[in-house]
């Protein structure tokens, strides 16, 4: 049900990934406060009556990015705020996968934020010329900067997505940056090769301090990543 007092009455989103996980259930809390939500991904979300506006699209493929995006647009007849959620998992040490998967999960976490926020920037600077912000939110992870031997190749990608997050702002993209870097932590969504347990151990021989404690029904905080507003 939609709150059109909500905080985010009179805007528009599009969640990439939001089928399913952190993305589904961001997209139904955008909804939920205001917002007009349009979901990007490669299945359709099962939206019980949230009302979202499903874009069938692989971040994978430019042109099916663009076209999603642009159907976004014509459809909430703005774009306010991007939510780059879509992601895949990858276990293993440095040893255990080969080129094709690291191109395979690259492809997905990191050139697929690449392509939706370019295809989306001209809608996002429309929105800021005329309301005098708009969002992009990276979905990251702790996996950027805590170094899990299980997870190599997703760490690095989500290396790779804190690093962009922070290139992504500056005078020349118009973007932003306005918030620091937390992370999901110990979401119980479907990627593969995920072990909570070792998480948790390993965060705490890293010593991390979580900024979004882990809620015990597996529902995920509102506060994805790192937050940056196109002016
Ligand atoms: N689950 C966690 O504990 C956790 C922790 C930290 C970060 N994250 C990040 O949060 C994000 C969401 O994770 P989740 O656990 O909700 O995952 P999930 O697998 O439940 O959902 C991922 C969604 O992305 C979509 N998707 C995957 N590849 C796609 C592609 N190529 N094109 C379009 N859509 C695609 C899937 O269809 C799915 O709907 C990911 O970026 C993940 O890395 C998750």
């Amino acid at each position: 049900m939609s709150d059109q007092s909500g905080e985010f009455a009179g805007l528009a989103a599009l969640v990439t990934g939001g089928a399913s996980g952190i993305g589904l259930a961001t997209a139904r809390l955008l909804a939920g406060r205001g917002a007009r939500v349009a979901v990007l991904d490669r299945v359709k979300a099962d939206d019980e009556g949230a009302g979202l506006y499903p874009v069938l699209a692989d971040v994978t493929d430019d042109a099916a990015v663009r076209a999603a995006v642009a159907e976004a647009g014509r459809a909430l007849g703005r774009l306010d705020i991007v939510v780059n959620n879509a992601g895949t998992g990858a276990a293993g040490t440095v040893e255990d996968n080969d080129d094709a998967e690291w191109h395979r999960v690259l492809d997905v976490n990191v050139l697929g934020i690449v392509r939706t926020t370019r295809a989306a920037l001209p809608l996002l600077r429309q929105a800021a010329r005329e309301r005098g912000q708009a969002a992009v939110v990276n979905t990251c992870s702790v996996a950027a900067v805590a170094g899990l031997p299980q997870r190599a190749l997703y760490s690095a990608t989500k290396g790779a997505v804190y690093a962009l997050t922070l290139a992504m702002a500056g005078p020349r993209t118009g973007i932003t940056s306005r918030e620091n870097i937390t992370g999901p932590q110990k979401h119980q969504g479907s990627h593969p090769g995920r072990s909570p347990a070792h998480d948790q151990t390993s965060a705490q021989r890293h010593g991390r301090h979580n900024p979004d404690p882990p809620r015990s029904n597996g529902t995920p905080s509102a506060r994805v990543t790192h937050d940056a507003a196109a002016t």
